[in-house]
């Protein structure tokens, strides 16, 4: 970071100097901290749109250029060439595994891979049409009742007691949203096994049962491993801001992650690619057609949404959609699957990206419009869409919270606000609550 260019700010006929701060890619940023107690004013900005709240060496991104790099290596790269834990590692650590280091790595997310038996039976306490996303968020936040080593808010952790939180989750955390199948379906939990690698070992884990051996295809472990890749980091988004928020309270990393999770969950973030799905079933069912929905989403003034489309930081394409486009294409042909809602994904998309309405406002696919399309190839229920996103945004997250710990700056994150609510004002008696009404009776 170099700060050698000045912002000036003139205010009432003053004018007060900022730095501008520079990052690597030759981002710019005015860094105005020190605005308030200089000119007594705060900025306002509606959805942080252009407000930078840390400085981050995990993710670059680009949402003009269509440009998405972890710790420098592209994303179309990294979801060709390498498997979903060694960019866990790579998130995580700021380099890619050797040999070695992949190896422990292994061996530390089996060792890591089971869950307490005592958390086991919470999943039966949750009711049968619990949304997986809910049991998810529990049993995380539960994980620091169970494994309360790493403290809440010692900020001189050694590195191990928090790599070991870390590992533990990153393992964990694909045990429970197994689990978190099995039961809605009111099947058995299958155990986690030590003879197979990280994506084998959950497609095991959510599809075979006490009667059938579930076949484990090349072909979905490798589109398993480039979803969870592409959705493995995206920096300042919407759960990862509530990590790195709730983070900031010096809360562990369990309560923190359960905080993304939550944010995560929402129809307008992670949560779209469960609509999308019910959307293209939707329109299956009433045999809408694709020209029908546009019109129905343009005509409602905002209220119905394309989902699937539109993007805060991509204004020209989301290059995590045109991988998993790919990746669709790839295992739809291995599977020998011919699905009817891919066709009707593609007419939408070729739709909106002629209609002036979706140009208009720099509207295209997202990360979500397709990869329902792949979880249902690969056979994951549409109410677990979400929990696969988690279970890879989740290297994300700790590589974020992790950093900000690490970081001497790091303070407790307190947004202010421009009040705008009612001036003084005083208690008529009537609003007075009856227990503090004195009540006076007259004698004659
Ligand atoms: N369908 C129809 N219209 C849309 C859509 C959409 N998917 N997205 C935005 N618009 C319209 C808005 O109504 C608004 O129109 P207006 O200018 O006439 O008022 C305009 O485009 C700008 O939209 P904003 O909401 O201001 O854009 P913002 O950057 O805040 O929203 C968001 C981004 C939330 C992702 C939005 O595009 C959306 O709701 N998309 C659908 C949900 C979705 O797919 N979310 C997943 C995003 S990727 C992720 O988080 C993993």
């Amino acid at each position: 970071m170099s700060t050698h260019a000045q912002a000036t700010v003139t205010l009432d006929g003053k004018t007060y100097d900022f730095p501008v701060v520079t990052g690597s890619e030759g981002e710019r940023a005015i860094d105005i901290s020190g605005l308030r107690k200089r000119a007594g004013i705060i900025t306002l900005d509606y959805g942080y749109n252009n407000t930078g709240a840390c400085n981050s060496a995990v993710t670059y991104l680009d949402g003009e250029r269509g440009v998405l790099r972890y710790r420098g290596y592209p994303i179309e790269e990294l979801a060709e060439k390498s498997r979903f834990v060694e960019v866990a590692y790579l998130l995580i650590n700021g380099k890619m595994p050797d040999a070695r280091e992949r190896e422990e790595w292994s061996l530390l997310l089996n060792r890591h891979s089971m869950i307490h038996e005592d958390m086991r039976h919470f999943f039966y306490r949750f009711p049968d049409h619990a949304h997986p996303m809910a049991i998810l968020s529990a049993m995380v936040v539960s994980l620091s009742a169970f494994y309360p080593e790493l403290s809440q808010h010692r900020q001189d952790e050694g590195n191990e007691a928090i790599n070991i939180a870390a590992t533990r989750l990153l393992s964990k955390l694909r045990t429970i949203a197994a689990f978190s199948y099995k039961k809605s379906i009111g099947e058995p939990f299958v155990y986690p096994r030590h003879d197979l690698r990280y994506c084998a070992n959950f497609l095991n884990m959510m599809f075979s049962s006490p009667v059938s051996n579930y076949e484990i295809k090349p072909a979905v472990v490798k589109a398993l491993n480039v979803l969870l890749i592409l959705h493995a980091d995206h920096e300042q988004n919407c759960s990862t801001s509530a990590v790195r928020l709730v983070g900031s309270a010096r809360v562990n990393l369990y309560a923190a992650v359960a905080a993304g999770i939550c944010g995560l969950w929402g129809p307008l973030h992670g949560g779209a690619n469960q609509m999308v799905v019910e959307m293209l079933e939707e329109m299956r069912a009433q045999r809408e057609t694709p020209r029908d929905r546009l019109e129905k989403v343009k005509n409602s003034k905002g209220a119905e949404l394309l989902y699937g489309f539109g993007h805060r930081v991509y204004k020209s394409f989301d290059p995590r959609a045109k991988v998993i486009k790919d990746c669709c294409d790839k295992v739809l042909k291995a599977l020998k699957i011919n699905d009817p809602l891919l066709d009707l994904a593609m007419e939408l998309e070729d739709l909106a990206l002629h209609d002036d309405y979706f140009l208009s406002r720099s509207l295209y696919p997202n990360v979500d419009f397709y990869s329902g399309i792949v979880y249902r190839a690969i056979g994951i229920p549409k109410e677990m869409f979400t929990v696969m996103f988690a279970l890879g945004r989740l290297p994300g997250w700790i590589a974020h919270w992790k950093e900000a710990r690490e970081d001497p700056r790091f303070k407790l994150q307190r947004p202010r606000q421009v009040y705008a609510g009612p001036g003084l004002r005083h208690l008529k008696p009537q609003e007075v609550s009856s227990e503090y009404t004195v009540t006076t009776s007259v004698k004659s």
